[in-house]
């Protein structure tokens, strides 16, 4: 059942080029240059209207919607908020029928975001639901909403789900970008043309494996990790600190790169590793400037950079090379090498990979 992979976290990593193609299959049509989604065309009055839209989720999909606030701000100008199930749901939100709520759930059980949904639904929101299980409970409860269609999740370290919720989230906010006139039709189609080419990016990023595993033997005792990125690569630096702490036991925090210098860097020293995101374009330059920080304190680099770069070959200790993509597109792939390095340390230190101790896959209780 793990079809020949030692874990289901492993084979899950690696089913990520045929989960984001299910993802696409008959929504995307790059050849005619149309997004097919039925959720959306069925609702597309409500979301030209919305004033703005909200993110419910937790964990890993809370990830994924940090992610789509740059996507649907970028794209389709839409203002977005991104909230923790948990924290929404307590709060007296100020919500209107103007806004969207959108719930991203793998599982589709997450009692937080059941609980949110119901909240937002009782002030009016229109609520469009992103999930994996299909007849979930949140499916059920949500208005209207697209599947990811990644297939079954057993790892309880989501992967193949992040990314295909990245890429549904990806497809909405192009179409709700087309639709509201906020790219041009040249502009659209090119993200439709980049798009298809992720599920061979992913497969290609799949072969730092061998790589990442040499970086894994070396850091796998450390007992802090620090993760970097900037604008659409800050959740998954986010994302990244997230894996190793809950399989691998280790203490590692995402952070924005630029925050480094508002406190983390006093935590910088020759035992702390720093797991980098610094692919071309987007803050390139400005993230180039922040390893030379952390060079001239002794932290070791590791970088996740786009294949054939040098400015930061020249700098960091180790650099993982992923394909070039556009920028919006950069979180499909640089996630891949951070979910391998959670991986290999875990299976290094001897730790549960699919079921890391006081976790559940999904989370039903609040
Ligand atoms: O099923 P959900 O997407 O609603 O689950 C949300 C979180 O519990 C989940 O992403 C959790 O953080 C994962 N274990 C992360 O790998």
């Amino acid at each position: 059942e793990k079809g020949g992979y030692d874990h289901f976290m492993l084979k899950e990593i690696y089913e990520q080029p045929e989960a984001i193609l299910d993802t696409f299959r008959g929504r995307l049509l790059s050849n005619e240059a149309v997004i097919k989604l039925a959720g959306v065309e069925d609702n597309m009055k409500k979301f030209l209207a919305a004033e703005r839209i909200i993110v419910v989720a937790c964990g890993t999909s809370w990830h994924a919607g940090l992610v789509s606030e740059y996507i649907f701000e970028d794209l389709a100008r839409i203002p977005v908020e991104v909230e923790y199930a948990s924290e929404f749901r307590y709060r007296n939100p100020v919500i209107t029928e103007k806004d969207i709520v959108i719930a991203i759930s793998q599982s589709g059980e997450t009692a937080d975001t059941l609980a949110a949904i119901k909240l937002a639904k009782s002030k009016g929101a229109f609520v469009f639901g992103v999930c994996n299980v299909v007849g979930s409970s949140i499916a059920r409860e949500t208005d209207a909403g697209a599947y990811t269609h990644a297939g079954p999740e057993i790892g309880v370290a989501s992967t193949k789900a992040f990314t295909t919720q990245i890429t549904v989230l990806t497809l909405i906010a192009l179409r709700l970008a087309r639709a509201k006139g906020a790219i041009s039709s040249s502009e659209f189609r090119h993200h439709l043309i980049e798009l298809e080419t992720i599920p061979s990016k992913v497969k290609e990023a799949l072969e730092s494996d061998g790589y990442v595993q040499t970086i894994a033997d070396i850091y796998k005792d450390a007992k802090n990790f620090l993760y970097l990125g900037r604008g659409y690569n800050f959740p998954v630096a986010l994302e990244g600190a997230l894996k190793l702490k809950e399989i691998s036991y280790i203490h590692a925090e995402g952070y924005p790169a630029a925050e480094m210098k508002h406190g983390p860097i006093a935590l910088i020293d020759e035992h702390m590793p720093v797991v980098v995101i610094a692919t071309k374009k987007g803050h390139y330059e400005k993230v180039v400037s922040n390893i030379q920080e952390i060079k001239s304190r002794k932290g070791k680099i590791i970088g996740i950079v786009t294949k054939g770069d040098k400015s930061v070959k020249e700098l960091a200790d180790h650099v993982i090379e992923v394909p070039e993509t556009i920028e919006s597109l950069t979180p499909l792939l640089t996630t891949i090498p951070l979910q391998l390095l959670s991986y290999h340390i875990a299976v290094m230190l001897d730790k549960n990979v699919d079921q890391p101790r006081n976790l559940a896959k999904s989370v039903t209780v609040e």
